[in-house]
């Protein structure tokens, strides 16, 4: 097959680009430095040109909660018209677990946007909602930074190491289109603050984690399952700690 992996620069895209081709598929990376742009429409028709499949991993370059919005509503857009001009027999996406729980998350809500753009285009679909990755720690920590404190959320959190993301992503790209969506996440549901006091401990980081059960992840406060999978749902197997312990050893 061919398939063209929009943002195949990114964290899953590169990834996915890899695992694919070791499947001996004929892959396209995509993104504005390759000269395909989602946003102005550069390169889109060209790029799709004879593709079965296109899956896209873009993500928004800013998570303010208008610029991500017309970031993910304006490129699926885009894409949608491009991929339904070439034919494009499969259209995958990759979404977030709890994504239609929290409409008071503006990245969220953006994501849902993105989600009922391609639910509504008429080409057959995929859907793909992960848990945060691993990876996503220093970033969830950023956000939540004031001067030298972290104010993390104590709901819980279900990260999984984005390598499993991209094997179940990998595996719904290959297969026929699901019209529908389906989860994967982590093996351990565990309060974010605690996810977050690993990373700052293991990075030797001197800010300090308040944890607090209203404190807000990106705009939302949290229960315990709002960012947890369904009973279907895929499960990874690999421990944030067993990973954390790997990439130092990479190191
Ligand atoms: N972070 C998480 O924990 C998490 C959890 C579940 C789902 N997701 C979803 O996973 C997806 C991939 O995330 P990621 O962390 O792999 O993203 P990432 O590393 O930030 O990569 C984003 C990719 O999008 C490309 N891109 C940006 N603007 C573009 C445009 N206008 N046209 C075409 N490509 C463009 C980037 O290209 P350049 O390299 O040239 O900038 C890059 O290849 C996102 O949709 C996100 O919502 C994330």
């Amino acid at each position: 097959m061919k398939i063209v992996v929009i943002g195949g620069t990114g964290l899953i895209g590169s990834k996915l680009v890899n695992k694919l081709r070791q499947l001996d598929h004929i892959v396209i990376p995509a993104s504005p430095d390759s000269g395909v742009n989602t946003i102005t429409g550069e390169g889109l028709n060209e790029v799709l040109k004879n593709a079965d499949v296109v899956v896209d991993v873009s993500n928004s370059p800013s998570f303010e909660d208008r610029a991500v919005l017309e970031f993910f509503q304006t490129s699926t857009m885009n894409l949608l018209t491009a991929a339904s001009s070439a034919r494009v027999k499969h259209y995958v996406a990759l979404s977030v677990v709890g994504a239609d729980r929290l409409p008071g998350s503006g990245y969220l809500r953006a994501k849902m946007t993105q989600e009922e753009l391609i639910r509504g285009s008429g080409i057959p679909y995929s859907l793909l909602r992960s848990t945060q990755f691993f990876e996503f720690a220093g970033r969830i920590a950023q956000a939540a930074t004031n001067g030298n404190e972290v104010h993390i959320p104590t709901g819980g959190i279900q990260p999984i190491a984005s390598d499993e993301t991209v094997a179940a992503l990998a595996d719904v790209v290959i297969d026929q289109p699901l019209n529908a969506i389906a989860e994967v996440g982590g093996p351990v549901v565990m309060p974010m603050a605690e996810f977050i006091r690993y990373y700052l401990n293991a990075t030797e980081d001197s800010r300090q984690l308040i944890a607090d059960k209203h404190a807000v992840y990106f705009g939302v406060e949290l229960d315990d399952t709002s960012l947890v999978t369904g009973k279907n749902a895929r499960i990874g197997k690999i421990k944030y700690e067993d990973w954390f312990n790997t990439q130092l050893a990479k190191a």
